[in-house]
This record gives C-alpha cells, structure tokens and sequence, in this order.
C-alpha cells in the first residue's frame, strides 16, 4: 500500500501516525455512517495543515499587551476549497475548521458508469479566481477523470495555483493525473494496491459518498 517505491516530487504522502490511524479506522467496514463522517472531518482538518504548510503569509504590525512587534498573518480569503460532489462535501467542514477564511467552490461530475468518464452537470466558483489558490477536494483519486475533468475546467478560470487533495489513491489515479496535469500537486493519505473493473480502489474504503451520506 503505502510503498516504498521513490514518490514523484509533486505527490505528498500524509503519513503522520494520527492521519493513518483514522484512516485505518475509516477503511473499517464496521465503522457507522456517524464515525465515518467524524473522522473524515478530523483527518480533512489534519491534512489540511499538510495542503497549506506553503502557503504565503504577509507582515502585520499588532500590539501585545507589552509591546509593538510585526507579525505574520495569511489571507485565508485567497484560498479556495474545490469540492467535487458530493463526496468533496465530506471534507469542506474539516479543512475550513482550519481555515475559516477560505472560500469554496462546487464543482459537479458524475461518472459516466460506461465510459468511466466524468460529465459535468454543476460549476459556480468565487469571483475573481485568478486571484486565488485552489486546492480542490475529493476523498477518492481513483480512475483520475473526474479529478482531471475538474482540474481541467479550473484551469480556464486561471488561479494562481492548483493543489489537489484526496485521501486516498492508486497508481493509476496518480498515472493518470501525472499525465493531464504533472503541474498539480497532490496530496494524499495513502496509495493504495489497484483500481479495480468498476473504478474502485483495492483494498480501499467502498463508495466514499454512500459512506459519508448513509446511502447505500
Ligand atoms: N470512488 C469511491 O467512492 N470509492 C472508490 O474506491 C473509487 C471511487
């Protein structure tokens, strides 16, 4: 799973002990609609530290109580969070509980059960995109199409910087993001073994969104 193989420079495996361990306790089968969603959050609030450790600050003079000093501050506001629905749903509250500020665009795809290719049905972002670093979201980088159909769109709104973050992938959702888009970084919390006949990734976690939704 989390191989030892050489990772390209621009694939962040999150491997801190508390980010596996709650995914650990995610893959579990047994674990209910509530736990899952829980830890989702708690793991999307840890990674997000991981997704923005880059991010610029900027100088502000402030007053502590004993003296005037200059201090660094970020612009949450020029981040944006890109959900693809509805699964990126699922990760918005922990990554915005780290970074209020941020805003969030939705982005809808759903998989043709074909083709596996991704059709867009939903597309509203902030204004002024150009502006602003994205770091769209999806638990599961499987097949890639979805995620590089998203990327793909954002990238005509030109934003500064696009980041990619999932908690879970394979080496063919990474083969073929790496392919699309070799600029976008991505971060994840695990690569797993394969992708199997129907898009999902083995051993996996199942179908994120009925998981996070209780819908299955
Ligand atoms: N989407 C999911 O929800 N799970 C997978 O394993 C692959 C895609």
């Amino acid at each position: 799973m989390n191989s030892p193989i050489p990772l390209p420079a621009n694939v962040h495996l999150i491997d801190h002990p508390l980010v596996q361990h709650k995914l650990t306790l995610m893959r579990n089968k047994e674990a209910s609609t509530n736990s899952f969603r829980r830890l989702l959050n708690e793991l999307s609030s840890l990674m997000a530290y991981e997704v923005t450790r880059d991010m610029a600050t900027q100088d502000v003079e402030i007053e502590t109580p004993l003296e005037t000093m200059t201090a660094k501050v970020i612009d949450g506001k020029k981040l944006v969070f890109v959900s693809i629905l509805r699964a990126g749903n699922g990760i918005l509250d922990g990554v915005l509980s780290v970074v209020p500020g941020a805003r969030v665009g939705h982005i809808g795809l759903y998989r043709d059960p074909k083709t596996l290719e991704a059709v867009e049905y939903y597309f509203k972002m902030p204004k002024d995109m150009q502006e602003r670093d994205v770091v769209v979201v999806d638990p599961m980088l499987a097949t890639g199409n979805s995620a590089s159909a998203a990327v793909t769109r954002l990238k005509q709104l030109k934003p500064k910087s696009i980041k990619f973050l999932c908690l879970l992938t394979c080496p063919e959702g990474l083969a073929a993001m790496h392919k699309a888009h070799p600029d976008v970084s991505i971060y994840t919390a695990a690569i797993d073994r394969e992708l199997n006949d129907h898009g999902y990734i083995l051993p996996g976690l199942g179908d994120a969104g009925d998981r996070i939704f209780g819908t299955q």
